[in-house]
């Protein structure tokens, strides 16, 4: 059998490397020979290579170097370059994984060839046809051949969407295998070590003392970031009211970044005190400052996943999640705060007292990858 998967960006990586090492180890020693396409979406080696080197992922066999763009521009893109790969390597299968612009372009052009798709994180809505990802998850949902889902909430969204059950397979989350298998790795290093290594800049850098607690965040979405009044909003309420009660870490992805550079507010959160503003970091990093961290902001699907089973307080900077197991009401450790600094500071304040309350929703155990290939090896068909 060959298998191609797709990826294209940060966050479909840690997904890719359970299900490469399931494929290596494969018990019943069934013939399946897997090529790994990377369509080149995120190619800043932070964004990428970091990723490969530290989940031990095999350099992709191709990477079609489609780079940034608009959407549509990078799903035409891969499309064309994706149809070239198919047609000659003609795959058995083709596995995608989550709903970044990569998925949905490779799921269209298998299906256009008559190959089956295998949706890895499938089923998930956040019911928000201004999201990108929202797009992508049901053109890719629609089309695929089997729909492997991370939690039971998403059975009922395909359910409702009138999906035959013969597609859907309940597998558990991929990413909690990557946790598991990297936790131990993380634990021992250093967050100094982390900060200096990867300070944007080290001028007004302190350490911070052993045991302080401390604030993470991240941020990406345009629905965040491509807006300056509400960009300039979440800074100013992080340089007058987060950095006064507790340090902040924040991990700027390079459409952040760009942001906050045009709409003139990188200099004065350069010059804030009690911030530590990093590059993107390598998974082991980003897990290690999880794992201590008082309290994240964020706007990450990934990150409020983790946080459930790490047990971080976190407050989901969306007004909708397409993952409401993470939500406190299902058990898991986030709250949506939406964009709203009033909301935000409200339960900034609130979460800021909470302990940590690791969760596991069922099947997050770390065999998630493996139910992957026994469910495409079992396939016969709708
Ligand atoms: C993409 C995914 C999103 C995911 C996120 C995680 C889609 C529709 N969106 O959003 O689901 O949560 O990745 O990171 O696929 N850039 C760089 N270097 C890189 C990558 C991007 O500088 O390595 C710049 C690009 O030039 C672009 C901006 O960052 O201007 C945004 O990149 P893009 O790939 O369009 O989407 P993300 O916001 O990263």
């Amino acid at each position: 059998m060959k298998i191609i998967s797709v990826v294209g960006a940060r966050p479909n990586f840690m997904k890719v490397a359970p299900f490469i090492k399931a494929i290596k180890e494969n018990p019943q020693n069934i013939n399946v020979e897997h090529l790994l396409v990377h369509t080149g979406q995120h190619y800043d080696d932070r964004m990428s290579k970091a990723f490969f080197e530290a989940l031990n992922i095999p350099e992709a066999e191709i990477n079609l170097g489609i780079g940034s763009g608009t959407h549509a521009g990078q799903v035409g893109h891969s499309m064309i370059e994706l149809e070239k790969v198919f047609v000659h390597e003609k795959p058995d299968w083709v596995v995608i994984y989550g709903d970044v612009n990569a998925t949905m372009a490779a799921t269209v052009t298998a299906k256009k060839l008559h190959i089956n798709v295998c949706h890895v994180e499938a089923g998930l809505r956040s019911g928000d046809m201004k999201m990108p990802e929202e797009i992508n998850r049901l053109v890719t949902d629609r089309l695929a051949d089997l729909l492997l889902v991370p939690d039971k909430l998403s059975i009922e969204n395909l359910r409702k969407e009138g999906v035959p059950e013969s597609k859907i397979e309940f597998v558990g989350n991929i990413m909690i295998d990557t946790l598991e298998a990297n936790h131990e790795k993380a634990s021992k290093l250093d967050i100094n070590e982390i900060l200096q290594k990867n300070a944007l800049s080290l001028s007004h850098f302190v350490s911070l003392s052993p045991k302080s607690p401390y604030a993470l965040m991240t941020l990406h979405r345009p629905s965040n970031v491509d807006d300056k009044t509400i960009l300039e909003a979440i800074t100013q309420f992080i340089r007058n009211e987060v950095t006064k009660e507790i340090p902040l870490i924040w991990a700027v992805h390079p459409r952040t970044e760009k942001q906050l550079k045009a709409f003139g507010l990188w200099n004065q959160l350069m010059d804030t005190e009690n911030i530590y503003l990093v590059h993107p970091l390598d998974y082991h990093s980003m897990l290690k400052l999880n794992m201590h961290a008082s309290i994240m902001l964020t706007d990450s699907g990934g990150l409020q996943e983790e946080c459930t089973v790490l047990g971080t307080p976190c407050l989901t900077m969306r007004w909708n999640t397409e993952r409401p197991i993470t939500l406190r009401e299902h058990g898991g450790a986030s709250v949506l705060v939406g964009n709203n600094i009033e909301r935000i500071r409200k339960e900034f304040f609130d979460t800021l007292q909470q302990e940590r309350k690791p969760e596991r929703p069922e099947l997050w155990d770390g065999k998630t990858a493996e139910r992957c290939l026994q469910a495409i090896l079992n396939y016969e068909g709708e």
